[in-house]
């Protein structure tokens, strides 16, 4: 067991925990995240949709069906249909009666606990959802350059640059998995105002890291859910692990 002092020398990346500690526990729900914060995860990533009476929600997919005891797209249900679903159980029978978190209880619960990687996901089936998550944020003051654990992500561009406009100071990041999306001029118009190049780790090569590093941009990838890839990706120096097991990326082990 290192000292604390000496996994801070060692350790050159974040460690993130995927939809929590996903590998452990079932995904955006409290169970994972407080697994994640257990394990020492540096963030953990959530991602963001909204029902159908406006309440900001923390559900990967834009229905239910998977990871719940009920059925239908997460947009046309109202909160009180969604948080009556038991979001646990689809894991295992020990986490039954675990719910689907809201947005601000995610914020409000975790942050100074972990970091938070926020992900828009599928904003464009959510019209001005970027102003309902800025206004959570300036809310609770965690939009200010001092707060510098909150980052928000989305596979969709347009509304990482509508965020961008909205949190100046909010670091920001694009998600992809597409090899059109590296090439040089791509990662040049990324770096008109994207902090962060986040692609899955089967299109990263030591030559991409070290193109978004030399557009100023950081990298983190996804999803690790082994330790090979942990490995890869701890030798390709990326700058923050997406992993559902937190533990494969852990210095400590
Ligand atoms: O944080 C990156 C990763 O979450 C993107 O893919 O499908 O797991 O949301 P997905
Ligand atoms: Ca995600």
């Amino acid at each position: 067991v290192f000292a604390a002092e000496s996994v801070g020398e060692l350790r050159k990346f974040d460690n993130v925990a995927h939809r929590g500690a996903s590998g452990y526990a079932p995904e955006n729900t409290i169970a994972a995240f407080d697994k994640a914060v257990d394990m020492k995860a540096d963030y953990i990533e959530i991602d963001v949709q909204r029902s159908k009476d406006g309440k900001l929600v923390v559900i990967h997919d834009t229905t239910v069906d998977r990871t719940t005891d009920g059925t239908g797209a997460v947009k046309d249900l109202t909160f009180e249909q969604l948080r009556s679903l038991d979001a646990g159980s689809f894991k295992a029978p020990e986490f039954a009666g675990e719910k689907i978190p809201t947005f601000e209880e995610v914020l409000d619960r975790y942050h100074g606990k972990a970091g938070i990687l926020i992900e828009l996901k599928a904003p464009e089936k959510y019209s001005g959802i970027e102003e309902e998550v800025a206004l959570q944020l300036k809310a609770r003051n965690l939009d200010k350059p001092q707060n510098n654990k909150i980052i928000i992500q989305s596979f969709n561009f347009d509304s990482v640059k509508k965020i961008n406009t909205l949190l100046p100071k909010v670091p920001v990041g694009v998600l992809t998995s597409s090899r059109a999306h590296t090439t040089d001029q791509a990662l040049k118009e990324f770096a008109t105002y994207a902090d962060y190049f986040n692609p899955s780790y089967g299109i990263v090569t030591k030559e991409l890291v070290d193109k978004v590093h030399g557009l100023g941009m950081g990298i983190s990838s996804w999803t690790v859910r082994s330790p090979e890839a942990a490995q890869f990706l701890i030798d390709m120096k990326v700058d923050a692990i997406i992993t559902d097991y937190p533990d494969y990326v852990d210095p400590r082990n």
